[in-house]
Order: structure tokens, then sequence, then C-alpha cells
């Protein structure tokens, strides 16, 4: 079987052609991307009007370049899927419509799928793993613990009460002139900095629940930065370093609690696995890399490639659907907010 993925939910770009031999095998045919960043840098984050405008523009040469590259014709196809929530409501509309008109041309199933669920199902496409497993998903928008129990069961363990943990590194670059996107910029700086001259605040620390809070940490690093204008390249560097080093101990404290949830409410896990461009960090990796062991699991993070966004996990997604007899309206409307939890009262969805 094989299906063709968009993603057009943020500022990615993205076409992808994924395969599933009926002997198990899971080949990525092609896997197109184009990024945004250029056109959103000049304000600092994403614009989503600028979004919308940029994913109309490129979107059909980027599909037409997937299947291209894929090998296969357009009537090889098994089945369209496109990202339909949650994101961007315009950037939205522009890949669930695109996927719905190929559909209806090709007379072939129309997959509509859930931004996240691209991302918790990722593992299995490309380490095999079996259900039920633990998910740390990490990234600009979102920062979820979940026990990924099944295509369709996904159950919500811990979720942040404010920032992301990738929108705390933007906010922190932000405020220290670093760029944007912030996350490898704070990363970078923190690698020669001190991370015990500031202390700050790790909210949560200890919390039964598994959630995380990371607005009062932002805060305390814009108080301590205010507190030594004008901030030279060490304190920069010393200021990333602390506030990484609270993100780290936050990370490891909340994802060790979510996964003692896991044991007492669905199981013993098959792994734990980090999804989100945050799984880019080192430092995060290195610490839950630690505490995976303690806990007897293993780590799995997708390559870089797999982790940020991109249109195989959407294909994918579509894959495990296609292959339970799944399939969705032409009339499933776009969802901006659409939690995972909800996943399974799917609006229109069929079998
Ligand atoms: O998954 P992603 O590419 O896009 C979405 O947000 O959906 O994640 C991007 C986020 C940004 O907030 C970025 O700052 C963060 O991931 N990020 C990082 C690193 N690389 C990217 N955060 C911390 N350390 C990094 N090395
Ligand atoms: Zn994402």
């Amino acid at each position: 079987m094989r299906v063709l993925g968009i993603e057009t939910t943020c500022d990615e770009t993205a076409a992808a052609v994924v395969e599933w031999g009926r002997d198990g095998t899971r080949r990525i045919l092609s896997n197109r991307i184009r990024s945004q960043i250029m056109e959103h840098t000049p304000f600092g984050g994403v614009v989503p009007e600028i979004a919308a405008r940029a994913h109309v523009e490129i979107l059909d040469g980027m599909i037409r370049d997937a299947v291209n590259e894929a090998g296969v014709k357009f009537s090889e196809l098994d089945g369209i899927a496109a990202a339909a929530g949650p994101g961007l409501i315009g950037g939205v509309l522009v890949g669930l419509t695109t996927g719905k008109a190929l559909a209806l041309a090709l007379g072939k199933p129309f997959l509509a799928i859930n931004h996240l669920e691209g991302h918790a199902l990722t593992p299995r496409l490309t380490d095999g793993i079996g259900f039920p497993y633990m998910l740390l998903l990490a990234s600009g928008g979102h920062t979820q613990l979940l026990g990924v129990e099944d295509v369709g069961t996904y159950r919500r363990i811990g979720t942040t009460l404010d920032d992301a943990i990738g929108e705390a590194f933007d906010k922190v670059a932000k405020m220290l002139s670093l760029g944007f996107p912030g996350g490898p910029a704070v990363e970078r700086a923190a690698e020669t900095g001190n991370p015990l001259r500031f202390s700050l605040p790790r909210p949560m620390l200890g919390k039964p629940e598994p959630d995380f809070s990371l607005s009062g940490l932002k805060t305390a690093v814009r108080l301590a930065a205010e507190a030594i204008q004008p901030l030279k390249p060490r304190d920069i560097a010393d200021l990333c370093a602390s506030f990484q080093a609270a993100i780290v101990d936050c990370v490891v404290d909340r994802t060790r609690i979510g996964i003692r949830v896991f044991r007492r409410d669905i199981g013993s896990p098959t792994a734990l696995v980090i999804a989100g461009g945050v799984g880019a960090n080192r430092a995060i990796r290195q610490a839950l890399q630690r505490s995976a062991t303690e806990s007897g699991l293993r780590l799995i993070i997708p390559p870089a490639a797999l982790c940020t966004d991109n249109a195989a996990m959407i294909a994918w997604a579509g894959l495990e659907r296609l292959k339970r007899g799944q399939s969705d309206g032409l009339d499933f409307a776009a969802r901006p907010r659409w939690p995972l939890d909800e996943a399974r009262a799917r609006p229109g969805a069929r079998a």
C-alpha cells in the first residue's frame, strides 16, 4: 500500500509518499519539505497569513515532485492523507482541500489526519515498535506526555498549563535577541555558559500530576536578564545554560512521573519516544536517555527530519488507518483545535 501525505498546518509545506509492504516493510519513497522560516524571520514568529499564501504557492508543485521522486504514478497510490489540524486554519485549509480534490479526482480513499497523530505514530514507521508506548511530544506548539495505546487511542497523561517547551526556548531567545527559531540558538549559547550562575525555578517539580508549566521560568529569565543590563555575551551564555538546565530538570522529572502514571493506568510501555523539534536538543536527549535507562525502557528518538514537522508522518498515519479499513468523507472539516485524545470521536469518520 502506498499513501501520499500532505502537511501544511504550520510553517512547513510538505508532501511525501510512504509504502507499507505486505511483508511489513516500511519505505519512505519520497519526503519533500520546504520551510518558510525565511518568510517569517523578519517578524520573529510565524505569521498565519504569510504561511497560508506560501503553502498555496508551492504545494501543487511539491506534490508532483514527491510523486515523481517516489517513482509511482498518481493512479498507483492507494490513498491520499492530509493533515486536517490542529494548526493555523489558513494553512490547514490549503492542504486539506488539495488532498480532498486529489482523492476525488483519482477516485481514491481520503484520510483526514490529526497532525499530532502523525507525530505519535512515527516510531512505528521508523522502528516498527508495538503498542503501547510512552510519547513525549515537545514542539513549538505542543508539549504533551501521551500514552499511545493503539491507532486512534491516545491517552493524555500530562500537558503544559501554559507555554510549550519549544515556545519557552523561542521566547527566551527573543528576549536575549538570539533570533528565531530560538531552540537551536539557545542550545548553542548554553554550550559555553555556566548553568549554576542563575538560580531559576523548576515549576511543578515533584508534583504528582505529570504536567508542565513554563511561563514562570520564562519570567524568571527575563527578570534575571533585566537585573544585569546591559548584557554581555557571557551573561547571555550563562542565562541560556541556566535556563536549559532548569528545563532539563523539569522534563526529566515530569517524564519520570508520567512513566509511573503510564504503568499504573495503561501497563508496561514498549518504549519511551521523543518527538517534536525539541527532541533535537542534546541536553534533553542525554538526560532522557539516563532516565529511560533507569526506568528500564528503550528510548527512541526518530531522526531529526522525522521528529520535526514532515509529510511522511501524515502518509504513515494514513497507511495505519487505511490498513484498518478506515477513511474519511470529503466533508471532513478542518480543525484548528483538535486534541489527540479526542481522536476516537472523529466527526465524519467511517468504519
Ligand atoms: O516540531 P517543530 O519543528 O515545529 C512545531 O513547532 O510544530 O518544533 C519547533 C520547535 C521550536 O520552538 C524550536 O525552538 C524548538 O522546536 N527546537 C529546539 C531545538 N531545535 C528546535 N528547542 C530546543 N533545543 C533545540 N536544539
Ligand atoms: Zn508538529
